[in-house]
């Protein structure tokens, strides 16, 4: 079997085999290698355009705002992209807001979500005139009030309700039920909304309610929503709902998940009436994204095929943190010679990039491809083992610029005070 026909459901427009070799839009990726060397991310813009289309068509019916949710990926050059789609922006820290700044972004069209906001953070937003903040406390929504108090302004705020419902997914990536931190439990909600003349310096015009990410059915999405809707109901000033993002994206090609058009389906007889925010991250930017890297040794020990490659867990975490499956590819298509588990070279073993990867036979200098990465891949790259970050390409139609570029060991000593 070859590799095109494994991975055939995760390749796309964008992403493909042309005569045996991995291009990504006008680009071959072998020569990209070549000239930015390894590991690297590297995204599609074409792609990312198409995503985004994607999910505003599906939604258009509900006249939903979209706000891409910057922790996915937050690069300068893909925000501005972004932004330049219309898009506004959820930040949850004050890193994302003035990220989303930089890029361009206005204000208004930033919500700013988080269950940990500092009072430093609350206030550089109202500062900067984000346009919703949504609260995940009493503790908070108190701070909030003191702050806008101080700065004369009334920010609208959506609170976070907590629903107690688990999403189908990963444990980790659940945040819908009550042994999750985030959010406000309903008869908190309920009873805040009840006293509202406490907090007189907000406009509480929303709930926000995000169930988990990778969600894997509609039901609890629309147990959510209903939920929210009847705590909202009483109060005529409360009319937005902001269902939060976890759009699922197809990482191993056999999942059978809702598409965002399901979803919209499924959610638009409830949401008539209702200003309905969102905020993707993923499904807009995992399948944009690869990681490039290179084989440096092969060895067969315990019946095993290891492939040790240049990229590691410092550039993707996904596999070791919550066993996430990344297709691994060849930049250059062959006939599959059996299972490898491809690893990296930190001092971990949970340094595995994919364990039971279907490959043809490898050697030193050989390319692959780790697909479906754009999301949560370098936003998660750390510097463990001293390792530097990768540079990151994005490719349009057949140029491609590097808009971050690989770090260097001065980098990281950059911040050191003893050098
Ligand atoms: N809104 C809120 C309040 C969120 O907590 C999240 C994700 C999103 C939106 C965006 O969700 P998305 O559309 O990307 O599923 N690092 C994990 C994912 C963590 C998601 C955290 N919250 C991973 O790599 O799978």
């Amino acid at each position: 079997m070859l590799p095109t026909e494994l991975s055939g459901a995760l390749l796309n427009e964008s992403i493909r085999y042309e005569n045996g070799a991995l291009w990504c839009d006008g680009v071959p990726l072998d020569a990209l290698a070549d000239a930015v060397g390894t590991p690297a991310y590297v995204y599609s813009a074409a792609r990312l355009r198409a995503n985004v289309a994607r999910l505003q068509a599906a939604f258009a019916p509900l006249n939903a705002t979209i706000h891409y949710s910057l922790k996915a990926n937050a690069n300068l050059a893909i925000v501005r992209l972004l932004a330049g789609l219309g898009l506004g922006m959820d930040a949850v820290s004050g890193g994302e807001i003035d990220r989303a700044l930089r890029a361009g972004v206005d204000p208004a069209r930033i919500v700013f979500a988080g269950v940990g906001k500092t009072p430093a953070e609350l206030a550089y937003a109202l500062d900067a005139g984000a346009g919703w903040i949504n609260v995940e406390s009493r503790d908070e929504l108190r701070l909030l009030d003191r702050l806008a108090a101080e700065r004369k302004v009334r920010p609208r705020v959506a609170l976070r309700l907590n629903p107690g419902i688990s999403a189908r997914t990963h444990p980790h990536i659940a945040t819908g039920h009550f042994g999750a931190k985030f959010g406000i439990a309903p008869e908190v909600v309920a009873d805040i909304l009840a006293h509202q003349s406490a907090a007189p310096h907000v406009a509480i015009e929303g709930l926000h309610v995000h169930i988990g990410s990778q969600l894997g059915r509609v039901e609890e999405t629309i147990e959510a929503v209903r939920e929210a809707q009847s705590l909202a109901a009483p109060y005529r000033t409360l009319r937005t709902l902001n269902i939060g993002g976890g759009f699922p994206v197809a990482y191993t090609g056999a999942e059978r998940y809702p598409d965002p058009v399901q979803f919209a389906a499924a959610l638009a007889p409830l949401l008539n009436g209702w200003q309905v925010k969102l905020e993707p991250g993923r499904s807009i930017i995992a399948d944009a994204g690869l990681l490039l890297v290179s084989v440096l040794y092969v060895k067969h020990q315990g019946g095993h095929r290891f492939v040790i490659t240049d990229g590691s867990m410092t550039e993707l975490i996904r596999p070791a943190l919550y066993e996430a499956v990344h297709p691994v590819i060849p930049l250059r298509a062959a006939p599959v010679a059996g299972p490898a588990i491809v690893a990296g070279p930190v001092c971990e073993s949970a340094d595995v990039l994919h364990r039971g990867a279907d490959l043809p036979p490898l050697a030193p200098g050989d390319r692959l491809a780790v697909l479906v990465a754009g999301a949560y891949g370098m936003a998660m790259a750390s510097n463990y083992n001293l390792r530097v970050k990768p540079p990151e390409v994005l490719i349009e139609d057949d140029t491609w610029r590097v808009v971050r570029r690989r770090e260097t060991w001065d980098d990281l000593l950059r911040l050191e005070e003893d050098v």
